[in-house]
Formats: C-alpha cells, sequence, structure tokens
C-alpha cells in the first residue's frame, strides 16, 4: 500500500492494483502547487462530503482518468450533473468492489454542494483489501460512531483530521485513534486556512504520550504501508 499527501484532505491510496484517489482539493491550494491534476492517475476518486474543499478538482480529473466517483447519493450524483461520467452511489453502508470491501462511514459533520444544493449526509470510508486495510475519517468531530470501526477491518493505517475548529483537533484524533485501534495516523485538514493552523510538535507528542505515531508527510510524499 502506497499512500501520497496531496495536500489539505486529499490523498491517493494505490493498493490491491488500483488507485484510490480521495478528496482532490488541489489546483484552489497553494501549498499544492507543486502538484499538477493533470498528471494524476485514479481508478476511483472518493468523496468524503460536498464542501468545495474535499470536491474542487473531482470533475476535471474523472473526466480525464474516467475514474469512478465514489460517495453518498447526493453528492456524487450532483458532481455527475457538472459532468462526472462515472459515479457509484453509496449511503451508508458496505459494498463490495474490484479491490476490495468499501464501507461508507457516519462523519458528524455537515454537507452540501458549492453552490448550496443539499450534499447528503457526510462520511468517512473504510477500505478493507487483501493488501491491507485503512479508513479515513473525513471532516468529522470526534464521535463515537467511531468505535464501531474495527467491526469493518483491522486497520494498517488511518488518515484524520487534526485541525480542529471544523473538525477533530489533535487531541480529539488521539482518542479517536484509540477507538479505531490503530497506532499509525496520518494527520490531515491542518494549516490550510488560518482557523485550522495547529503547533505541529505539540500535537506530534500528544500522539506520542498515548503511545501512538502521527504522520504528517509533506505534500507530494509518499508513505508505505
Ligand atoms: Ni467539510
Ligand atoms: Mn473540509
Amino acid at each position: 500500500m502506497k499512500f501520497t499527501f496531496y495536500g489539505h484532505a486529499s490523498f491517493a491510496v494505490d493498493i490491491a492494483g488500483k488507485t484510490l484517489l480521495f478528496d482532490p482539493f488541489i489546483s484552489p491550494n497553494p501549498a499544492a502547487s507543486a502538484i499538477d491534476i493533470q498528471q494524476l492517475s485514479a481508478d476511483y476518486i472518493f468523496v468524503s462530503h460536498g464542501h468545495t474543499d474535499h470536491v474542487a478538482d473531482v470533475v476535471a480529473i474523472a473526466q480525464r482518468t474516467g475514474a469512478i466517483v465514489v460517495g453518498g447519493v447526493e453528492a456524487v450524483n450532483w458532481l455527475k450533473d457538472q459532468g462526472v461520467p462515472h459515479i457509484h452511489e453509496m449511503n451508508f453502508g458496505s459494498c463490495t468492489f474490484d479491490f476490495g470491501r468499501v464501507s461508507f462511514v457516519p462523519a458528524a459533520h455537515s454537507s452540501s454542494m458549492p453552490d448550496g444544493s443539499y450534499g447528503g449526509n457526510p462520511g468517512g470510508f473504510v477500505i478493507a483489501t487483501d493488501e491491507g486495510n485503512f479508513y479515513y475519517a473525513g471532516d468529522t468531530s470526534l464521535t463515537s460512531e467511531m468505535q464501531l470501526v474495527p467491526h469493518y477491518a483491522a486497520l494498517d493505517f488511518a488518515v484524520l483530521p487534526i485541525g480542529g475548529n471544523y473538525t477533530m483537533d489533535a487531541r480529539d484524533a488521539v482518542l479517536a485513534a484509540q477507538m479505531i485501534q490503530c497506532d499509525k495516523i496520518i494527520g490531515v485538514h491542518y494549516n490550510t486556512f488560518p482557523p485550522i493552523s495547529i503547533d505541529i510538535e505539540a500535537a506530534k507528542s500528544l500522539f506520542v504520550m498515548a503511545n501512538k505515531e502521527l504522520l504528517l508527510p509533506q505534500i507530494g510524499d509518499s508513505l508505505i504501508f
């Protein structure tokens, strides 16, 4: 499994022979200016919810790659109306794909599309494959729903928001890591905008004190699991 960070809450995971891209918000993010979305490949694009900072580049990448866009019913149908050629709509529940099993699980957040239309329920994804398993929480506060994640998969890593204000902060994410029974956490959704700026060293030490690891790759960097 190879994780590659594209800034904010955007990342790809190469797993079981497929490239899964999550929440692409790259071209509007000045910190990710080194990433050219024309160079990204994707077999699937997962959309956690409808907010602009999670869907901005979905249409462009889906049209060029032919990737299947997976997410909540309302969000992916809105994206289809914007020109996405292939969607797979889900609601909370599990579905088997050619690379493995996907569970769309609740996030405690909101969801409207960039034009203000209804975005359905926001969620996260548990991805379970023969090669390994991971969880992406999406935008969410700390929620007891996370206690169910180990039911879906024993996680090799998890991607959690740590920027606070709109989502969990690092302190909350430590407790989330305990609930989901995962020791390797990749922190996302921080330092992109002033309200989510954080003290990186303080965040890392909170995880160390809990005997967990907070991984904060640079934009464009990859991690192998
Ligand atoms: Ni959001
Ligand atoms: Mn967000």
